[in-house]
């Protein structure tokens, strides 16, 4: 698939079957999506992949803080909708002359080249995250350290076949696109107010 293909058609995968890729498929596709831009190339995250049985446990910790029987039943089955969840852990290197703003970023475009790669390949993926990435009970579920992050889940598997697929159009962005005009010449410049100014493309 070309690139602009897999742009074009990447969704996000609300229901996942099976099979989802090995751990050894998984790894290698991240092994490329890890090559996206990474100031300092930290890659400050790591994934722990929960499959089968795990996904009970990891369910049983999503309903742990849960006190009615029916956020219970769902918690506890939302692992059971995709056949992989890759956990994913932001390990940000403290007090690195790279911000953790900017290891945050770097994580995010890990992940969208990941998601275009596991497309790309005919499998499904989403990211998911909601209150479960504060549980303390998921946290320890996971083994997490005090400085890690829990960023959520890619859910992964291969895509509902029967799911009816809506062609997309692009994003209308034009009003989010300005250019900022040259400063004027010193011989015309009048007091000005000191800001750039910018007009829009179109
Ligand atoms: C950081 C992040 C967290 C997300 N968390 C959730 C979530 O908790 N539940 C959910 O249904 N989708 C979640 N999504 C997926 C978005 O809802 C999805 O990308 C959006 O609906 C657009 O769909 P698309 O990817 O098909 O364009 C998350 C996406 C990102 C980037």
């Amino acid at each position: 698939m070309e690139l602009e293909a897999a742009v074009r058609t990447r969704r996000s995968e609300h229901r996942l079957l099976d099979p989802a890729p090995s751990d050894e498929e998984f790894t290698d596709l991240l092994g490329w999506a890890a090559t996206a831009p990474d100031h300092g190339h930290l890659r400050p995250w790591r994934w722990i992949l929960v499959r089968g049985e795990s996904r009970a446990a990891l369910g049983a910790s999503f309903a742990s803080g849960a006190t009615d029987a029916e956020t219970v039943r769902r918690e506890t089955r939302k692992p059971l909708r995709a056949p992989l969840l890759a956990t994913l852990v932001f390990v940000p290197r403290r007090s690195h002359r790279v911000p953790h703003w900017e290891q945050l970023a770097a994580s995010g475009a890990m992940v969208n080249s990941l998601m275009l790669l596991l497309h790309d390949r005919g499998f499904g993926s989403i990211w998911r995250t909601g209150s479960s990435v504060d549980s303390v009970g998921t946290r320890t579920l996971l083994g997490l350290a005090p400085h890690e992050g829990l960023i959520g889940w890619l859910y992964v598997g291969t895509p509902d076949p029967t799911r009816r697929s809506v062609p997309r159009s692009p994003v209308p962005v034009a009003d989010r696109v300005s250019r900022l005009a040259p400063p004027p010449c010193p011989a015309s410049a009048g007091p000005g107010d000191g800001r750039a100014v910018t007009t829009s493309t179109r």
